[in-house]
């Protein structure tokens, strides 16, 4: 008797909560208007519209490759399947025409379409939530003065239960606050701004923090470092493995060109990010570099002189090279030729990362390199692999792939080489193996057509796990 009243109990709780879910995960639509004209939009408000979509890189995840620009189809795979991005163009049937200018806010802010189905999370609306009304009114005057292209979004391809939006309620309830961004009084009116917009449209987070096993960011690790479409996202906090401390001024001036003398050159997923940058309002990309340098927080005296004194080193290290092969070009001296990485290193690497040369040949004394210094290999694997080809028509860093002249053992020797004379961190385990993996996973990969993006190293499609 007690057990059947226990029983029947239990099923009365279990029903309740069930409607009290569907309750909580119900959204309403919202009705459809006519596509606003264009014209009825203030250029001014376009423009900043535009400044923030560069901000948010809405282009990057809504334009598939030879695609028109937010015509969407870009698939975006997950760990649980493909999911593809939407047009976001003013197209009435297959874009954003209907939608409101409420509908578009409540996407931003809460992750809902104008039908009220939830969306999945790889639109970044957990960290789009903290855009005020103001800059989504301006986003959404952008957007809807672009060109409308009639695209259909393919079918994601997702299995069972998460293909159901109505879950992504239950993935909400554990993960997603949503809210605008709440200003800290303590702080400037300039790192409140890029606050804002790292947080928020910027979503930095989105790569540079861990992910949990349903695809959420561990707000315990923020900035701790996490992972993007075959890369290593370093960590933005006091771990940042930079070997030279970074500073506003020179994450500003990384940011906004994609390159810093004492850092090097932005590759892979990061490259798109630095290249919309450029086209940001300026004072804002300064804002995000204040920001993320005090997330950074003031490096250790310690961790001060060791970059200072890479730096010297390295200038010394040019000086003597520039001397000693001025006229020829001569191996730097006192190379240990029995370690095999060593000699590979002074006969591929030397001439172009020692010498001194200026960008777009010259490359940065691997000394200074983050790549070498961070906690694994992937990224320097990549950039030796498929190096960093031109960007069409302006001058940028070049150095040529050399996935055909090196087996998967010598740039594992090379690493191993590099890691130990640049940095003072511990050895990369496993080195070979992983290059192996790097070199499967971009075998289907047409190189050439990813050559076009301000000195990227390409990205690799197969695991763009931009989120979730
Ligand atoms: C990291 C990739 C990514 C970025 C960056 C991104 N989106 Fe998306 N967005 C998506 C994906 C994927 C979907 C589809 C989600 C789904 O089907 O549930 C989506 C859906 C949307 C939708 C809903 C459209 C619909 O038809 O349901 C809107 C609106 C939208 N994005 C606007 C934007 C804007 C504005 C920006 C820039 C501020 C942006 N997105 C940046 C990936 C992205
Ligand atoms: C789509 C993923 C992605 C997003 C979004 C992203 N990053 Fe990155 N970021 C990366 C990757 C990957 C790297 C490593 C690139 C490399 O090795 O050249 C990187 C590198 C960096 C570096 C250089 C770190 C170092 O020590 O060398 C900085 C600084 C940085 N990102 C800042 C930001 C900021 C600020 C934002 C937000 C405005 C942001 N990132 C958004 C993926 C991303
Ligand atoms: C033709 C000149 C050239 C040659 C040869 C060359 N590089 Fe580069 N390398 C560059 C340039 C230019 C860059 C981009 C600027 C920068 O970031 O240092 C670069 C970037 C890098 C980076 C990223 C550094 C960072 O953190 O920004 C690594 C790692 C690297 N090269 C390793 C190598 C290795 C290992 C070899 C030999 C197998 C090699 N390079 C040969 C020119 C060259």
């Amino acid at each position: 008797m007690r057990l059947i009243r226990f029983l029947g109990g239990a099923l009365c709780l279990v029903v309740i909560l069930g409607i009290g879910f569907v309750a909580f995960a119900w959204r309403s639509a919202i009705d459809p208007v006519e596509p606003p004209a264009t014209a009825s939009f203030d250029p001014a408000l376009v423009e900043r519209g535009a400044s923030l979509a560069a901000i948010g890189n809405c282009s990057v995840c809504h334009t598939k490759e030879g695609g028109e620009i937010m015509a969407g189809g870009l698939p975006l795979p997950t760990p649980f399947g493909t999911i593809y991005a939407t047009n976001i163009t003013p197209d009435p049937e297959t874009g954003i025409g209907r939608w409101s200018e409420e509908a578009f806010g409540r996407a931003m802010r809460e992750g809902v379409d104008q039908e009220g189905r939830h969306l999945y999370p790889a639109f970044p609306y957990d960290h789009f939530t903290k855009v005020t009304d103001d800059d989504n009114r301006a986003l959404y005057a952008y957007l809807m003065t672009r060109k409308a292209v009639r695209a259909e979004t393919p079918a994601n391809e997702l299995p069972f239960p998460i293909n159901v939006r109505m879950v992504l309620a239950g993935w909400k309830m554990l993960f997603f606050t949503p809210g605008v961004y709440e200003p800290d009084a303590a702080q400037t009116a300039e790192w409140n701004r890029g606050a804002y917009l790292a947080e928020g449209l910027g979503h930095c987070g989105g790569c540079h923090t861990p992910r949990n096993l349903l695809g959420a960011e561990k707000k315990s690790e923020h900035y701790a470092g996490g992972e993007a479409e075959g890369w290593t996202a370093y960590a933005l906090n006091a771990a940042s493995p930079a070997p030279v401390p970074w500073t506003a001024e020179s994450l500003n001036q990384y940011l906004t060109t994609g390159y810093e003398a004492q850092h090097g050159v932005a590759r892979g997923p990061m490259a798109p990010v630095t290249a919309n940058m450029r086209l940001a309002a300026p004072d804002d990309a300064k804002a995000i570099a204040t920001y993320i340098a005090s997330v950074m927080g003031q490096p250790s005296t310690e961790k001060k002189s060791l970059g200072e004194k890479s730096v010297q080193q390295s200038s010394e290290l040019e000086k003597g090279v520039q001397v000693q092969s001025a006229g020829a070009q001569t191996l730097p001296a006192a190379v240990d030729m029995k370690d095999p990485g060593a000699a590979i290193y002074a006969a591929a690497c030397s001439t172009c990362h020692e010498a001194g040369r200026p960008v777009p040949y010259g490359g940065l004394p691997l000394r200074l390199s983050t790549a070498i210094h961070g906690p694994t290999p992937t990224n320097p694997i990549n950039v030796i692999l498929y190096g960093l080809p031109a960007p069409e028509g302006e001058r940028g860093p070049i150095m040529p792939g050399f996935a055909g002249a090196l087996t998967d053992q010598q740039i594992a020797q090379l690493l191993a080489y590099m890691r130990k004379t640049f940095s003072d961190k511990p050895e990369w385990k496993d080195i070979e193996p992983l290059v192996a993996d790097i070199r499967a996973g971009h075998k289907d990969t047409d190189l050439r057509s990813l050559s076009s993006d301000g000195g990227n190293a390409p990205a690799n499609p197969t695991k763009r796990e931009t989120s979730w």
